[in-house]
């Protein structure tokens, strides 16, 4: 399969969202990522369901929903309610994942497991089976425009030789210092999904800068 490419609207113009909704919409963009912060379980506030709710009727993608909250379980009808295709839960937020998972998918909506950088792969070996995809954070949640933490390409691989040896079709997304030099081992190391913020938003091209990605 060939990978997805998934703008990350942390880094769009939030005085401008219509006109970068109409960008992305246009674009080669296969997902629209939006990162949804607490200042509790990452250092800092992005935007929440209004801000979701008012981009529903515009967006033509489908919404990747990444929560960076402290107890995510507790907005799965919100989510939910705005359309949104996957629903990331961090794994370091969730005490009953298993019953989070099945909660998101009661919905309708994928389920998705994501990773902070020092979380160990191991720890989804008996929920791996349960999840639609992991996604992998390639730098520590909250902030846009960080540097990519090399460990991240080693842990793509071994992630994608865990879903080979169980012989499952979970997509493995990559957040974090994406660019087209990284995006391209991380691809090579079997990713499924590219999330990138400020690579896109900020390149004089924004959908040349998707095309980019997505041929790699
Ligand atoms: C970081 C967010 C990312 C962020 C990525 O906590 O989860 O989705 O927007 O931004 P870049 O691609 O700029 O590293
Ligand atoms: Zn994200």
């Amino acid at each position: 399969m060939k990978h997805l490419i998934a703008p990350s609207l942390l880094s769009a113009n939030f005085l401008d969202l219509r006109k970068e909704m109409g960008m992305i919409n246009k674009s080669d963009a296969d997902w629209l990522h939006l990162d949804i912060m607490d200042g509790v379980f990452v250092p800092n506030i992005s935007f929440g369901f209004p801000v979701l709710n008012a981009l529903k009727p515009i967006c033509q993608k489908p919404m990747d929903v990444h929560l960076m909250i402290v107890e995510p379980q507790k907005f799965i009808p919100e989510v939910a309610a705005t359309g949104a295709y996957m629903m990331n839960v961090h794994y370091e937020a969730c005490s009953h994942l298993h019953r989070t998972v099945a909660a998101i998918k009661e919905t309708g909506m994928k389920a998705g497991v994501t990773l902070n950088p020092h979380t160990p792969i191991c720890l989804l070996e008996d929920i791996i089976q349960d999840v639609d995809m992991v996604l992998l954070m390639s730098v520590n949640p909250g902030f846009g425009g960080q540097r990519f933490i090399e460990h991240s390409v080693d842990k793509v691989a071994r992630l994608r030789e865990m879903i080979d040896r169980k012989g499952l079709s979970t997509m493995i997304e990559v957040d974090g210092g994406v660019n087209l030099e990284t995006g391209k081992r991380l691809v090579d190391a079997g990713a499924n999904v590219l999330v990138a913020g400020n690579f896109v938003f900020k390149s004089p091209d924004p959908i040349q800068t998707i095309k980019d990605l997505k041929a790699l």
